[in-house]
């Protein structure tokens, strides 16, 4: 059994978490923590990995605490910046077990993670390609960061394939034509009833390729934890792991 403990239990996220964790066949619930809770009580000797899902404010405090305190994490808090992830590097170097794991995913959902994948896949057979991602209208950031990512992946895909900028004779825009990320244009949807969905299109005269995710409910992130987890708690992989692709076998 892997034992786990999650911080940011009370949260939508970390509540979710609990129930999977106590779900799951091969884990079990150490201790569920939140804001006002002392960490320290996660060890070694009670806990083999911490969840993480609590604020951007508080994310990266928490990580350092608990790699010092030997402990293996999993971050789904989002907010993540190179310095940031330098300062976890400098501190798993400083650990006091051999080995130690931090592994940030900024997108659990499988689906989300695959259609990113695919559009990298996808991108060089392309003329045109475009981003769309729609939302609830509750979320704060513009466009969302996994479309942020896909625009980046379809851009450095064309690029080392020899394409050259998308076609475009827009001469007037208002803004309509969207955020231009590396050359690919993304679009934020904002809807009440949405929860959270991606789609990267492809075009070539006479032809179109639509890869699209969608996250309908929390829940479709667990499986993603819950890998992640498992992978962690072998240990084969030391130091700071982004992306859940890394555990796919893509
Ligand atoms: N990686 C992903 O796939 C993914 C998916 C959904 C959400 N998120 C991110 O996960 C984070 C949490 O989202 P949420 O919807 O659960 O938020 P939430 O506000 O519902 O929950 C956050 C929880 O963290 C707790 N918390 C705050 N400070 C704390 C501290 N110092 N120590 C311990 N707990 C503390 C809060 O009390 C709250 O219970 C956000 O950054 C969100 O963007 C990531």
């Amino acid at each position: 059994m892997i034992k786990v403990s999650v911080v940011g239990a009370k949260g939508r996220m970390g509540s979710h978490v609990v129930d999977a964790v106590n779900n799951a066949d091969d884990t079990e619930l150490a201790l569920a923590l939140d804001a006002g809770d002392d960490l320290s009580q996660i060890t070694p000797e009670n806990t083999d990995v911490v969840v993480e899902f609590t604020v951007p404010s508080v994310s990266l405090d928490n990580v350092l605490a608990l790699v010092a305190q030997g402990v293996d994490v999993v971050v789904g808090t989002t907010g993540w910046t190179e310095e940031k992830l330098d300062q976890v590097r400098a501190a798993l170097a400083a650990a006091p077990r051999e080995g130690q794991s931090v592994f940030i995913a900024p997108n659990f959902a499988i689906s989300a993670v695959l259609a990113d994948y695919f559009a990298k896949v996808a991108a060089p057979y392309f003329e045109s390609a475009e981003v769309i991602e729609l939302h609830h209208p509750n979320k704060v950031d513009a466009p969302s960061g996994t479309a942020f990512h896909t625009a980046q992946g379809i851009a450095a895909a064309r690029k080392a394939a020899g394409l050259g900028p998308v076609p475009d004779a827009t001469e007037t825009d208002g803004g309509s034509r969207g955020q231009v990320v590396d050359g690919i244009h993304v679009h934020a949807v904002r809807l009440r009833g949405l929860n959270a969905h991606e789609e990267a299109l492809f075009g070539n005269d006479g032809e179109q390729l639509t890869i699209r995710a969608d996250s309908f409910d929390r829940i479709s992130f667990m499986p993603g934890v819950l890998l992640a987890v498992r992978k962690v708690a072998t240990g084969s992989y030391p130091g700071v792991t982004v992306g859940l692709d890394n555990f796919l076998d893509l």
